[in-house]
């Protein structure tokens, strides 16, 4: 039998190029070795942006689009919605009381996002994002959860309560494996460690040709070069490190020639840039066709995500179910049939 994995997002907008290397090509690759579920976790925006609901169903769709046009294929994965399986926030609310205020404050990732976010006085929900998060892995009973390095902190956690778990009542949970990829870290398109939506240095999934070309444009390269016809770094330059992300084999010829070309300041940037948004548009066209077939087809976005939710929450169900048992609170004597 499979193994089971749960991986999977907060919608909070469109995914980008970084999105794709850093984890979606990972996700197409993993969905023929594993039984997937893939977790929209929308319950999980609210712990930063309680505020900030209007546009979750939007970018829930948006979301869905981006997994489908790069190719994960629904006929594999259950792709569900958190806030459609209520089970989650009961088991949640239950693996609350395994876990002590003082080990959740110190999960870096809180840390992080209050200092990131300015945030003095976190949120009781914001504390307990990593029980939440807990309660998502342990209901599918994931033995893996592919995630990025800032989440292994939450995986963390998610095996102390289900250790905890096991101690105080039976063994019924597997510890489950955080999944960190040897992926490498796409920069933005102005140089900056990361592609970040507030920092408008992202190239999306969904851009059209134009958009691409202007950010492939105007993007940073050897900020040391200042003329064509001078010797340019290419291992840190963020043109060729895009480059070397999504070249295929048909490219890597001229990609080698240009590299050279490049450190012995015989090409310009111009020239690059031109052959990059060349792969680019070669990468993104079959994501755009496909993206347009599903967006022409809304009836069948529901129904993916209706099924995977509905796989998501009968998982749920026999787990919550199990839990209850064996910490004696189902009260067979009470509702068990007479
Ligand atoms: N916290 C994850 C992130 O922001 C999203 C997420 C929520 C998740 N629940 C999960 C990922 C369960 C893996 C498994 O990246």
């Amino acid at each position: 039998m499979k193994k089971r994995l749960l991986t999977g997002d907060r919608p909070t907008g469109k995914l980008h190029l970084g999105h794709y290397v850093g984890s979606l090509k990972n996700r197409i690759s993993l969905q023929d070795k594993y039984e997937c579920f893939i977790i929209i976790a929308d319950l999980h925006t609210l712990t930063t942006r309680a505020q900030k609901t209007a546009d979750l169903e939007k970018n829930i769709f948006e979301l869905v689009l981006d997994y489908l046009s790069v190719g994960i294929d629904p006929s594999k994965v259950n792709i569900y919605i958190q806030s459609q399986i209520p089970e989650v926030t009961e088991i949640a609310n239950i693996f609350s009381n395994l876990i002590t205020v003082n080990r959740l404050q110190r999960v870096p990732t809180l840390k992080e996002i209050t200092k990131d976010l300015a945030i003095h006085n976190p949120s009781f929900g914001l504390l307990g994002y990593p029980v939440l998060m807990a309660a998502d892995i342990l209901m599918v009973k994931a033995e893996i959860v592919p995630v990025g390095k800032d989440q292994i902190s939450h995986v963390e956690v998610c095996r102390e309560v289900a250790q905890t778990f096991n101690r105080y009542y039976r063994k019924i949970f597997k510890l489950p494996q955080a999944l960190v990829g040897e992926v490498p870290i796409l920069p933005g398109t102005d140089g900056k460690a990361k592609m970040s939506k507030s920092l408008g240095n992202v190239i999306n999934l969904s851009d059209s040709s134009p958009q691409v070309r202007k950010q492939v444009m105007s993007m940073y390269t050897d900020p040391k070069r200042i003329h064509g016809n001078e010797p340019g770094e290419t291992k840190n330059n963020p043109v060729f490190i895009y480059l070397r992300a999504f070249a295929q084999p048909r490219h890597q010829k001229k990609l080698s020639e240009y590299t050279n070309l490049y450190q012995k300041g015989k090409i310009g940037d111009v020239k690059v840039k031109e052959f990059l948004f060349e792969v680019l548009e070669e990468f993104l066209t079959p994501i755009r066709k496909k993206r347009k077939t599903f967006q022409n087809n809304p009836q069948l976005l529901k129904k993916i995500l209706n099924t995977g939710s509905q796989k998501a929450r009968t998982e749920a169900q026999k787990t919550l179910l199990e839990m209850k048992k064996v910490m004696k609170m189902a009260y067979p004597k009470i509702f068990g049939k007479n």
